[in-house]
């Protein structure tokens, strides 16, 4: 079983149009997504269409929990852009009512957590904060007693998003970027992992191209392939500059990938 991995898109679409095309060329049983549809970025209709239709289900990440109800713990950026976010939907929504009211639908029910296939927990966060707490690539030497919390929480694998770094945390503990391991981590027997795709719209490792993996599992064992995906950035940094609710800041950081 092939499944994609996306996350983090933040309503850049020509990032997850990009993205998507990609996996279909790779070929994939199915895709699935880790949450942050929206927040941000200038497109949150159509990439909440586009998730709707092509990914098997999404989690709640706290943007889209923050567009639909508190932007808790924002920056006054994101902040900003969550309440521009909920007014497109909802003009959405004013424009045409079908259309708009099951988008609105589909948002209110996406789920906090996924056990897929029984073996892979499924959050945006962390297993016991699954919408809002980061799991940052330093707490794997920092953090001992939150790395070890957080892997008590789950048995075989966990996949998150959230901080839009793409990686795997193994329970050393250590954090392994995609160029230590050459892109495709292999899961072992009875080693616990946390698997990050990285972020699809904003990603923040200093790399722009879009992030997204692919899990690859069966009765042989499971393995992660991590891709990156070049994208007309320049469209939607220029859409986020013409949008004056948006800050500049939000499409200027994608050209570094921060
Ligand atoms: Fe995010």
């Amino acid at each position: 079983m092939r499944t994609a991995l996306i996350s983090d898109i933040h309503s850049n679409l020509p990032a997850l149009e990009k993205v998507l095309a990609d996996i279909d060329r790779r070929g994939v049983d199915r895709i699935v997504c880790l949450g942050d549809i929206v927040g941000y970025g200038p497109d949150p209709i159509e990439c909440v269409d586009l998730v709707a239709a092509r990914c098997e289900w999404s989690l709640m990440g706290n943007h889209d929990f923050g567009v639909l109800y508190e932007p808790t713990n924002f920056n006054s950026a994101a902040e900003q852009a969550a309440y521009w976010s909920r007014a497109r939907l909802e003009e959405g929504a004013r424009l045409d009512p079908e259309k708009g009211r099951r988008r609105l639908d589909y948002l209110n029910r996406l789920r906090v957590r996924v056990l897929l296939d029984e073996r892979f927990l499924c959050v945006h966060g962390t297993p016991r904060r699954p919408i809002n707490e980061y799991l940052f690539p330093d707490d794997a030497t920092n953090s001992p007693s939150k790395m070890e919390q957080i892997f008590d929480r789950f048995d075989v694998a966990c996949l998150v998003g959230h901080t839009h770094v793409p990686g795997v945390f193994i329970d050393d503990p250590d954090f392994l970027r995609p160029a230590e391991f050459d892109g495709t981590y292999r899961l072992e027997e009875g080693h616990k992992v946390i698997v990050n795709p990285g972020s699809v719209g904003q990603p923040r490792d200093l790399d722009p191209r879009a992030s997204y993996a692919i899990l690859e599992s069966g009765d042989a064992g499971a393995a992660v392939e991590f891709v990156r995906c070049e994208y007309d950035v320049r469209t939607t940094v220029e859409k986020i500059h013409a949008i004056p609710e948006l800050h500049d800041w939000l499409g200027d950081r994608l050209y570094e990938g921060r």
